[in-house]
């Protein structure tokens, strides 16, 4: 009698995505240096993430470390060339000056999580290391958890995240894009907020432009809920059927200088829901109709990138472009 071997191709293992909430985050953004030994030397560390993760997170295995690496549509043809991912571009803009969603340099993300900044900022410093002058960090933001789970504009975030089975398959990249299964789109923006004039808000006009009540972050009934509020113009459905990312924003800021801010990160397996969010956001549905909130919050980085699966992430450290 033969024994039947299993011939299913394991599917690939997503990076840590779908990590558990943590109270800490730290998100660079670098480009790429020109020289033809930077891309190589990008390529190697490829390899080397993974390992530098486990030997800094090891050392405090309750910490929750995980590190998420992204690249840009030019940098992905630099580094890999072809195949590339299906739906890889530059950040589109949206809306107009004084509302824009603007697109800012960026060719790599790093996405570095933990429940204790010392971890992030240990690994932080350990992968940039690793990429010695073969890049330049252009944007890097410490954030923390505020309170319970309170985005610095006081209202909770990420109540409606998909969780479970569902986070997984609205970030990660079927077989619409075999080569990239297991890889997720990430888009990031860099929000400063008008603390006073938002504070000088009534709470219910506050909510109104949330679409979701203040102190028990239940979301307002449709009757009052304006279509222009916050939560309305970023529930999209497609088929019939809605459509949801994973976001994993974090608060920031140095209340010295009046700084105040949002670091919003969203994932999903294509960058159309992302997109059309934005789009909704910033033009509005109906054009006009648009979001609130951003009369008192201004974006002023902006970023799309590929994320490969972990297995496909350490392949790519043989590849030539
Ligand atoms: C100024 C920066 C932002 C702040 C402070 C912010 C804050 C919030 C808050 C407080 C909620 C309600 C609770 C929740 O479900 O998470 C929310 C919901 C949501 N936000 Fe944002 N957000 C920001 C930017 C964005 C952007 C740029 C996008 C998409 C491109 C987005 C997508 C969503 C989605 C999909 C929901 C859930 C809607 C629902 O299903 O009800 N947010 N956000």
């Amino acid at each position: 009698m033969t024994t039947k071997m299993p011939t299913d191709t394991p599917s690939p293992e997503p990076q840590s995505i779908c990590s558990p909430i943590t109270s800490s985050a730290i998100f660079i953004v670098a480009t790429l240096k020109p020289a033809s030994e930077a891309a190589e030397k990008v390529r190697d560390w490829c390899a080397d993430i993974a390992a530098l993760t486990r030997s800094v997170g090891k050392r405090v295995p309750s910490g929750n470390l995980s590190c998420v690496v992204g690249f840009g549509s030019t940098a992905w043809d630099t580094l890999f060339g072809s195949p590339r991912p299906v739906s890889l571009h530059t950040f589109r803009e949206f809306g107009a000056v004084g509302r824009q969603a603007i697109s800012t340099p960026g060719d790599i993300l790093l996405h570095i999580r933990a429940d204790q900044m010392d971890l992030c900022f240990e690994l932080a410093t350990q992968l940039l290391a690793s990429l010695g002058d073969a890049i330049t960090v252009v944007d890097e933001v410490q954030g923390f958890r505020y309170f319970d789970m309170r985005s610095i504009i006081g209202f909770v975030d990420g109540t409606e995240n998909p969780v479970g089975r569902k986070a997984v398959d609205f970030t990660a990249v079927g077989d619409e894009d075999q080569p990239f299964a297991g890889g997720s789109y990430v888009l990031v923006q860099k929000y400063l907020h008008n603390m006073n004039a938002w504070n000088a808000l009534s709470v219910e006009a506050q909510e109104r432009i949330i679409g979701r009540t203040k102190l028990s972050d239940i979301e307002l009934d449709d009757a009052v809920k304006p279509t222009s509020s916050h939560s309305a113009l970023t529930t999209i459905t497609h088929n019939g059927q809605e459509v949801k990312i994973l976001r994993d924003n974090m608060p920031f800021g140095r209340p010295g200088a009046g700084e105040f801010g949002t670091y919003f990160i969203g994932y999903a397996r294509s960058p159309d829901p992302l997109e059309l969010m934005l789009e909704n956001m910033f033009v509005g549905r109906p054009p006009g109709n648009y979001d609130r909130l951003l009369d008192f919050s201004t974006a002023v980085t902006g970023g799309l990138f590929f994320v490969p699966s972990s297995d496909l992430l350490e392949q790519l450290a043989d590849r030539a472009s």
